[in-house]
């Protein structure tokens, strides 16, 4: 797994230990620290953890170093189930969600860092600005040209209902984006995995009515054609997801529609 993204003209410098108060099973947590406002270097701070006193999860013990070893430490979190797709970062090299991940599953001291080549905005907090710009690129909403039939929905059968499974459960964690390697050297072009799993969402929808107009904007050699099949993203997918798959899938229709 490559490293997460240090600011420019930056090293790491040493860091702090936060000591645990109580001496039950005690786990070290080596965590990425970045504060801009501070004008310093990036460093690891090491935190010990009772797991006798804390939660099964490795954001349970992110927020138990917060509230009880360091206020100021930063990351993202929200539902603690695996739906949101917040506490997103590198986990003992590999990127995942904190709330689903299980500490007792990492053997020795966890090393915990941003998701990899993003920019920080301060310590596990990446900066999602340009994967959003990425993700509304690709117009992740139905687009119709046909009235709404009156009085009701527009339907879907249940078949072409089931070939949305496997896609509509993405929660935009960028788990897997961030763990591609075209991504890491492409990602101001290539739309990554992440986006191009949304991008056939779309496609794959019996309901939507700009087939053509989606797939003219994916015939690029940079935003669809840089993935080479590495499939790192669905080794790491916390829901389990392909994405790999959908890029497949989208490259087959490309071709399909020229013969
Ligand atoms: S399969 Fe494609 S999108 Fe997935 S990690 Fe590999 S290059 Fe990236
Ligand atoms: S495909 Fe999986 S890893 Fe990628 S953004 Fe969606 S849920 Fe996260
Ligand atoms: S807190 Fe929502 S996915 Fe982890």
């Amino acid at each position: 797994m490559a490293e997460f993204r240090l600011p420019k003209n930056s090293r790491i410098q040493k860091g702090t230990t936060h000591t645990s108060s109580t001496s039950g099973r005690i786990k070290k947590f080596k965590v990425y620290r970045y504060d801009p406002d501070s004008g310093q270097n990036p460093r690891y701070d090491d935190f010990e953890i009772d797991l006798d006193e804390c939660g099964p999860m490795v954001l349970d013990a992110l927020i138990k170093m917060k509230s009880e070893q360091d206020p100021s430490l930063t990351f993202r979190r929200s539902c603690r189930e695996g739906i949101c797709g917040s506490c997103s970062m590198n986990i003992d090299g590999r990127n995942g969600l904190a709330c689903t991940t299980a500490i007792e599953d990492i053997k020795g001291d966890i090393r915990i860092t941003p998701l990899p080549h993003m920019d920080v905005i301060k310590d596990l907090v990446p900066d999602f600005t340009h994967f959003y710009a990425q993700y509304a690129s690709i117009k992740p909403w139905l687009q119709t040209v046909t009235p709404e039939p009156a009085g009701k929905e527009r339907l879907q059968s249940p078949e072409d209902r089931n070939k949305l499974d496997g896609l509509y459960e993405c929660i935009l964690c960028a788990c897997c984006s961030t763990s591609c390697p075209s991504y890491w050297w492409n990602s101001d072009k290539f739309l990554g995995p992440a986006i191009l799993l949304q991008a056939y969402r779309w496609l794959a929808d019996s309901r939507d009515e700009m087939t053509g107009e989606r797939l003219d904007e994916l015939e690029d050699p940079f935003r669809l054609y840089r993935c080479h099949t590495i499939m790192n993203c669905a080794n790491v997918c916390p829901k389990g997801l392909n994405p790999a798959k959908a890029i497949a899938e989208i490259k087959k229709m490309e071709v399909e529609r020229i013969i």
